[in-house]
Formats: C-alpha cells, sequence, structure tokens
C-alpha cells in the first residue's frame, strides 16, 4: 500500500499560451482567435464574471474583428504578461521554485500564422525549442498543450472552426511538425485543453460564434466529434513518430453531488456527471461513444455526421493517461428554483456545505479525492493534475504577498491527493494552474491571481511587469522539496 506521493511525482505548474505569452504579432506569429477577446472596463467585475458578458456574440466578434485602432490595453491577451520575451527568467524562477514539470501551450499560430500555410514559421519553431530547451537544461519536464482555446483566426474566419473536417487536417499537419521538431523536447502532449469546453464555452471550445447559429447543440457536438478525430489521429501519430512521450485526454472536470437525498437528484447527479464528463473521457480513453449518449442524441435531435473508418480510429488510438482541471464542485438537482453561483466558464447549482471563493466558485479539497478516486476507478490509467488552484485579489506589500489564503487551497488539496493516492489512485503529477499570474480566461482580469508568482500588472495593462515571490512561493517550494511531506 502506497503511504505518501511517489518518488518521482510530477510536481509542476502551468499556463496557457494566450494567457501568458504576449507579443501577439512578434516572430512571425499570426492573429489567433484568443486575441479578439477584449477587456470590458465599464462593466464590474461581478458583471464580468457573468457569463453573458464574458461571452462573444457575433455583435461582439464583429466589433473586435473590424476594429482598425485596437488599444493594446483593451485586448489583455495580446499583451499577456510577456511571458514570450522573459521567459528566461521566468524558468530560472521556475527552477529556484523546484518544480518538476512546466505545463504550457503552443500557439498554433505562431506555428502556422493563418492555419492553412504550405510551411511552418521557422522562428515560431525555434521560440519553442529555445523555451523547452531552458527547461530541460534545468531540469524541468515539459507538458505541452497543442490546443489551448486558441486556433488561426483565419481558421475561422474562412473555414468556419471545428464544424470543418478540414480543421482535422490542418490540425494533423500542425501536430506532424511539433512531433518532428519538438519530440524530443516534450515529456507529456495534451492534443486539447479542456475537450468538453466546446459545451459550456462554444467560443473558447470549438470556436465558433453562438448567436444566429441554427442547429447550435448539433453543431458543438460535430465540432466535437472532429476533435475527438484529431485527438486519435494525435495518439496515432505519436506511436509512430515518437518514442517515449505520452499523449492525454483532458476535460473540465465537474464534480457533481445530488443536491438531496431524493433519488430524482441522484439521478439527475449521474445524468449530469454523463453529459459533462464521462461522455469525454469516455472517447478518448475507452475509444468508443457511450450508450448513454445515444439516448441523449435521439431526444435532442442530435446527428453527428461520421466518415467511414472514424470509430475504428477512436477504438485503435485511445491515450495513454488522463487529466483534468478541478477548481470546485456544484450539486445536480431536478429543482429549478436552487440557487445558482459561478463556476469555471459556466453557472453551477450552490452547495451549502461549502465556501466560495470571491469570484463564486465553490471550494471542496474534499472533492478532489472523490474525483481522483472517481476517474481512477473508471479508467485505471495514470493521472495528471492538469489545473488546480484559487484566483484572489492580492496585495502587493513590500515585495511580497501574504497570501495564507492561497496557501490555506493549495495544501488542503493536496491533503486529499495524498489520500487519493493511499486510496490507491495512480496519481502521478500536479500542475498548479497560473503558479506565475497571467491574464484570467474567464474574466480577462488581471486581478484574478493564482500565482505563487505574482506580476505587477494591472487589470489596464499598467505596471512594470516585475515578478515578485509571494509567501506561498515558499510554501510550494517546500511541499516540493519534502515531496508533499511538509505542507
Ligand atoms: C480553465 C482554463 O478552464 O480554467 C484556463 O483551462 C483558465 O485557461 C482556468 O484560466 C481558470 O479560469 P479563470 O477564468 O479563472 O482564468
Amino acid at each position: 500500500m502506497k503511504t505518501n506521493f511517489p518518488e518521482d511525482f510530477l510536481w509542476g505548474g502551468a499556463i496557457a499560451a494566450s494567457q501568458a505569452d504576449g507579443a501577439y504579432l512578434q516572430g512571425g506569429k499570426g492573429l489567433d482567435t484568443q486575441d479578439l477577446r477584449f477587456f470590458r472596463p465599464e462593466l464590474s467585475q461581478k458583471e464580468r464574471t457573468d457569463r453573458k458578458n464574458s461571452r462573444f456574440n457575433k455583435e461582439t466578434f464583429n466589433k473586435a474583428l473590424n476594429d482598425t485602432n485596437p488599444k493594446l490595453e483593451n485586448y489583455p491577451f495580446r499583451h499577456g504578461i510577456d511571458f514570450y520575451n522573459r521567459y528566461l527568467e521566468d524558468i530560472e524562477l521556475f527552477a529556484e521554485l523546484g518544480i518538476k514539470v512546466f505545463r504550457t501551450s503552443i500557439n498554433w499560430a505562431r506555428i502556422f500564422p493563418n492555419g492553412d500555410d504550405a510551411m511552418p514559421n521557422e522562428e515560431g519553431i525555434q521560440f519553442y525549442i529555445n523555451l523547452f530547451d531552458a527547461c530541460q537544461k534545468r531540469g524541468i519536464k515539459v507538458f505541452a498543450t497543442i490546443l489551448h482555446y486558441n486556433i488561426p483566426l483565419n481558421l475561422l474566419t474562412t473555414y468556419g472552426g471545428w464544424r470543418n473536417r478540414k480543421l482535422v487536417d490542418f490540425y494533423v499537419k500542425y501536430v506532424e511538425v511539433l512531433f518532428d521538431r519538438l519530440g524530443d523536447y516534450v515529456d507529456y502532449w495534451l492534443p486539447f485543453n479542456e475537450i468538453n469546453a466546446g459545451k459550456f464555452s462554444p467560443y473558447n471550445g470549438v470556436c465558433v460564434v453562438p448567436d444566429g447559429e441554427p442547429e447550435l447543440e448539433n453543431t458543438i457536438f460535430q465540432c466535437i466529434h472532429h476533435q475527438f478525430i484529431a485527438n486519435a489521429m494525435t495518439v496515432k501519430l505519436a506511436k509512430k513518430m515518437l518514442s517515449g512521450s505520452k499523449v492525454g485526454a483532458m476535460i473540465a472536470r465537474f464534480t457533481t453531488y445530488p443536491a438531496t437525498s431524493r433519488p430524482e437528484d441522484m439521478m439527475q447527479s449521474i445524468l449530469d456527471d454523463q453529459y459533462s464528463n464521462w461522455f469525454y473521457l469516455d472517447v478518448m480513453a475507452r475509444g468508443y461513444y457511450p450508450e448513454y449518449m445515444d439516448r441523449y442524441f435521439k431526444q435532442a435531435n442530435i446527428n453527428i455526421k461520421m466518415e467511414p473508418g472514424d470509430l475504428e480510429l477512436l477504438k485503435e488510438n485511445t491515450v495513454n493517461f488522463v487529466s483534468f482541471s478541478y477548481y470546485f464542485s456544484l450539486v445536480s438537482t431536478t429543482d429549478q428554483g436552487w440557487e445558482r453561483t459561478s463556476g469555471n466558464l459556466i453557472m453551477a447549482n450552490k452547495n451549502p456545505h461549502l465556501k466560495s471563493s470571491e469570484w463564486g466558485w465553490q471550494m471542496d479539497p474534499l472533492g478532489l479525492r472523490i474525483t481522483l478516486n472517481q476517474v481512477y476507478d473508471r479508467y485505471r490509467l495514470p493521472i495528471i493534475i492538469a489545473e488546480n488552484g484559487l484566483g484572489a485579489h492580492d496585495q502587493l506589500e513590500n515585495g511580497t504577498v501574504n497570501d495564507d489564503y492561497r496557501i490555506d487551497y493549495l495544501k488542503t488539496h493536496v491533503e486529499a491527493m495524498r489520500e487519493a493516492i493511499i486510496d490507491g489512485v495512480d496519481l502521478i503529477g500536479y500542475t498548479m494552474w497560473g503558479f506565475i499570474d497571467i491574464v484570467s480566461c474567464g474574466s480577462m482580469e488581471m486581478s484574478k491571481r493564482y500565482g505563487v508568482i505574482y506580476v505587477d500588472q494591472d487589470d489596464y495593462g499598467n505596471g512594470t511587469l516585475e515578478r515578485y515571490k509571494k509567501k506561498s512561493f515558499y510554501w510550494y517550494k517546500k511541499c516540493i522539496e519534502t515531496n508533499g511531506e511538509v505542507l
């Protein structure tokens, strides 16, 4: 029986290109879909968190697309935290922190600026060689997300995003270049960040601008099918082109409990779990469309177009590990009047037994142990927690932040991970989300900070971009040094 974290446990940190890199037109990069998302200073924090306001519709999308005089500060993803130009100093800090693995995403528009270019952009490839080489030299493994929401803008405006099967071909060409040129530097590959995002956040997940879409749900499932095919093709290519690196599946995990002991609520929690979580991992880890979705598709009149050979491809190319982001849990109920709260790009049913973060996300460390047990029990594959952390307002004072609230959050979640390991779960890694402060994905704010490293920049892009170590930096460093013994 295991009693603690394994010796080679992958303690790490995670970020994503669009939220960190900036330099949106440097090095030959093309515009990507996330470059268009803009910050709305006229809204209060609460309004910004409201899903209605944070999502694109046709009008807001066109406004950004036709903005002839874009101000950098209005488009936070265009400047990020300037990681593109500062990565070397940042990696020094990561090495001092002691992380064993660094998760970041590759920006497709740096490799193929328009997505359909005949040849890749050498400068873009070189950037990732330099970045990953710097990690390797400091003994930090690389966990690369191939697609974290942003595709080259041209693939949306010319081809319609993931609804077009051609995206699979463009994606495969992109992956071939990555495996060929970066294969020696990457230890773990993730074809898609949160592949269930298409359903709860269509612009991010499948690059569809929702308004005016006649059969939106059908379109979304068609897009997701294309992503499943792209995922299976990635696994297939990895078997052919790589030795050693592993390819995984990832979802945003929405762990849910029945709101009451009414059987109706229990049934609802099973359905919510199937529709929001299991469906995606079942396809990628078990290799088939699960039967419970046949019923759902029939009821909702969803017809997915498949090509000959699709189902065999899915079956023969399942992933090597599973991973998920975990920030909070929610409850399931058939009671339409149940109180609601915010969650990761969704609105969720409130659990009266849990405390919420400043952004309304319900904190539930025990839920992480429950989740790990559920996921491992179902797939019996190694697990990496790809994202977890607390978004909070921080106060920089005398060059540091006394973020005991963050330490509490992380400590209780690491304890839950240890318990799950003792339960027998094959948990191999943990990449804390936004371990260096980055721009929030949901609300585009800089002031929603997750990091153990503070970045001096406000919501309007003002600041020196200097990095500072928070109190949690020293806490995490100790945690890693002692392999989770001292928390
Ligand atoms: C995950 C995304 O859904 O949640 C990240 O993969 C995102 O990109 C993270 O940043 C936290 O969400 P937010 O809205 O607080 O940045």
